[in-house]
């Protein structure tokens, strides 16, 4: 079977072709919208969903002209129906049902978060369930235990803001391009880690969830008493860029092994564009057994076509009806039990 997976949830288009026999894609390819989004520090929603608009026919059209296969030859479309951005998520998903329905062809729809764990498990035969998962994003932090196929539990959460979000508003603090989290990762490589340290919140407390607002507003202080000392110049940005993916990461990593062995669970999946970050996979393979730490390719990690056509081959489950309709909030465990 040959699944088409389209992602349109933010501001990447992506699109691959999945074949669930050989269990290899035929096509990936995704185009960013990032450099537009650049000129305004963040994501501008309607401009994401009037890109993607512009963006599905010529990516698909070019790879299937690429690659020699017929539009017939998809037996299935699966497309992110959420949680992400409305206007985008609804462009993603009125093409894949507009399209299915003139191949007459059913469609799957997949939630995002989902996808980007169940992603870790395309060439890993040996994770088991149940296991851990921290998912990492713009729009989430979350540790959940997977029970089985389709049963999740999420065991604790960010009561703020998202750690993707905290990494892309220091880079904004620190001048840095959109989206944040890769360049604090590149600048901070050049920092000194004995300079500054910052705030962990809730990192002793007796919960699994996470708070990062609190780091946000240390790293916007100690910005502010910098430009009064006229000392903010490009290594205290280095520095910051080390203190804060230092603070984040240890706060990320010490709740997920109190929940690794609070629910019994020897195996990690790291998912979500925030797992793309070395630094904090690395300071995983300190703590646990490197075997045990599951993450999907780096070029996975971020919203990638990929994951969604994948997501849908270990699903499966089709839908023949018209209804456009997205979620921009749903929750991972609103899948249990279907
Ligand atoms: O999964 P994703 O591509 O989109 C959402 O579903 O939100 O995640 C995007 C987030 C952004 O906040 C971005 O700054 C962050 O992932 N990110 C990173 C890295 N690459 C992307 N954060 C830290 N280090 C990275 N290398
Ligand atoms: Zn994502």
């Amino acid at each position: 079977m040959q699944i088409l997976g389209i992602e349109t949830s933010c501001d990447e288009t992506g699109i691959a072709l999945f074949d669930n026999k050989s269990n290899k894609f035929i096509f990936e390819s995704l185009y960013s919208q990032a450099e537009k989004h650049n000129l305004f520090g963040g994501v501008v929603p309607e401009l994401a969903a009037r890109d993607h608009v512009n963006k599905l026919l010529p990516l698909i059209d070019e790879e299937l002209k690429a690659k020699k296969i017929n539009l017939e030859d998809i037996d299935v479309i699966a497309y992110t129906k959420g949680p992400g951005l409305r206007g985008p998520l609804m462009v993603g998903t009125a093409f894949s049902k507009a399209l299915a329905f003139s191949l007459g062809i059913p469609t799957i729809p997949i939630h995002h978060m989902e996808a980007h764990l169940i992603m870790a498990k395309y060439e890993s035969d040996n994770l088991l369930y149940p296991f851990m998962t921290l998912l990492v994003s713009g729009g989430h932090t979350l540790l959940a235990k997977v029970n089985s196929p389709n049963n999740y539990e999420i065991i604790g959460e960010s009561i703020d803001d998202a750690v993707g979000e905290a990494f892309d508003k220091t880079a904004k603090l620190l001048g840095f391009n959109y989206p944040g989290g890769p360049e604090i990762e590149k600048n901070a490589l050049k920092g000194n880690s004995s300079s500054i340290e910052f705030p962990r919140p809730m990192i002793n407390s007796p919960d699994l969830n996470f708070s990062f607002s609190g780091l946000k507003t240390a790293v916007l202080y100690e910005v502010k008493r910098l430009k009064t000392e006229k000392k903010f110049n490009n290594q205290t940005k280095y520095d910051i860029a080390l203190a804060f993916q230092d603070a984040a990461i240890d706060c990320l990593v010490k709740k997920s092994i109190k929940a690794m062995r609070r629910e019994d669970c020897n195996q990690l999946v790291l998912s979500g564009g925030v797992a793309a970050n070395k630094a904090l996979r690395e300071k995983f393979k300190g703590e646990i057994n490197e075997k045990n730490i599951y993450y999907p390719d780096l070029s996975r990690c971020t919203d990638n076509g990929a994951m969604i056509a994948f997501a849908a081959s270990e699903k499966l489950n089709f839908k023949n009806d018209h209804l456009i309709e997205v979620k921009p909030r749903w929750s991972l465990e609103d899948i249990n039990n279907g």
